[in-house]
């Protein structure tokens, strides 16, 4: 297996992709607020979703998102307590185009993640939240199979029919004032006994999560590959922050692989 070079705190050769994200022990960043992770695999133009060929919408590149990558977003996702996702995510894995966050743990490449989360007493995999207004997203059964708890967090102004149809389907349902925003949606989650927090999902969830200074951490892959593209989908998307979000480096790390890529974390300065 090829290794990586550390960059940065220090340089450092024959880095192991295995364990490299669990190496970083986000459980012992506890404090007495939720510790919120974000992550993202980017084009070096920055791009994190192109259009789909053939339908509306658009997805993760496909020759950007990788094997390597995707070992590191799991390892991530298994240190949490819990996994924001939302409605669009679900609409897509219904359509079949999102990458599976459902039930990878019941894949055999993971079977040591299944066995670090059984090692800490930990449940098999880590909840999950759905941010959603419109609440117009198929639950899927791999959502609700198990004893994983899934919880929507929407607005209160949203449609009370589909929330109770939410709650039929065994999903508990969590109302905010009129919009959800980091601040809320982390105080909910909170509230619910949550405190390792991922972030699965896009750059509108990144931009409320940062807009109320309740990111932690974010981990970045950078492929070293541009790829152009209209609309143009970046990693944050909402107004201009009122202050600048300001990130330190954590660390970097280089793998050789295909045409190369960073893997980059940075944390709250
Ligand atoms: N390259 C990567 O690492 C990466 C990572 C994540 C996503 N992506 C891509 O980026 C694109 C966009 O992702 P995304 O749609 O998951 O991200 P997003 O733009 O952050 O989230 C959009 C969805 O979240 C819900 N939402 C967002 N803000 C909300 C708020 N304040 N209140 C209530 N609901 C809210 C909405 O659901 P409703 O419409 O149901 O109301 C909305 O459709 C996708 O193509 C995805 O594949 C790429």
């Amino acid at each position: 297996m090829t290794s990586l070079l550390q960059l940065y705190p220090q340089q450092q050769a024959d880095i192991t992709l295995e364990g490299l994200y669990l190496s970083h022990d986000i459980r012992s960043l506890a404090t007495d607020q939720p510790y919120v992770y974000s992550n993202f695999v980017t084009s070096l133009d920055g791009r994190i979703a192109v259009p789909h060929p053939t339908k509306p919408g658009l997805v993760v590149p496909k020759n950007v998102a990788n094997g390597r990558d995707w070992r590191l977003f799991q390892e991530l996702a298994i240190q949490a307590d819990i996994l924001i996702s939302s409605g669009r995510y679900l609409r897509d894995y219904a359509d079949g185009r999102a990458q599976e966050i459902l039930q990878v743990y019941d894949d055999p490449r993971f079977s040591d993640l299944q066995q670090w989360r059984a090692q800490r007493g930990l449940s098999p995999q880590p909840d999950i939240v759905v941010i959603s207004a419109s609440l117009e997203f198929p639950v899927a059964p791999e959502l609700v199979a198990g004893d994983r708890t899934v919880i929507v967090v929407t607005p209160d102004t949203s449609d009370p029919q589909k929330r109770a149809a939410l709650l039929d389907h065994g999903v508990k349902v969590i109302t905010v004032p009129q919009r959800v925003t980091g601040t809320n949606l982390v105080a909910a989650l909170q509230a619910e006994g949550y405190q390792f927090i991922y972030n699965a999902t896009g750059p509108k969830v990144l931009h409320l999560l940062l807009a109320d200074n309740v990111l932690d951490r974010l981990y970045l892959t950078q492929v070293n590959r541009l790829l152009g593209g209209s609309p143009y989908s970046g990693i944050v998307d909402g107004d201009l922050f009122e202050t600048p979000v300001d990130m330190a480096i954590n660390t970097i790390y280089y793998d050789p692989i295909d045409v190369g890529q960073l893997f980059l974390s940075y944390q709250k300065a």
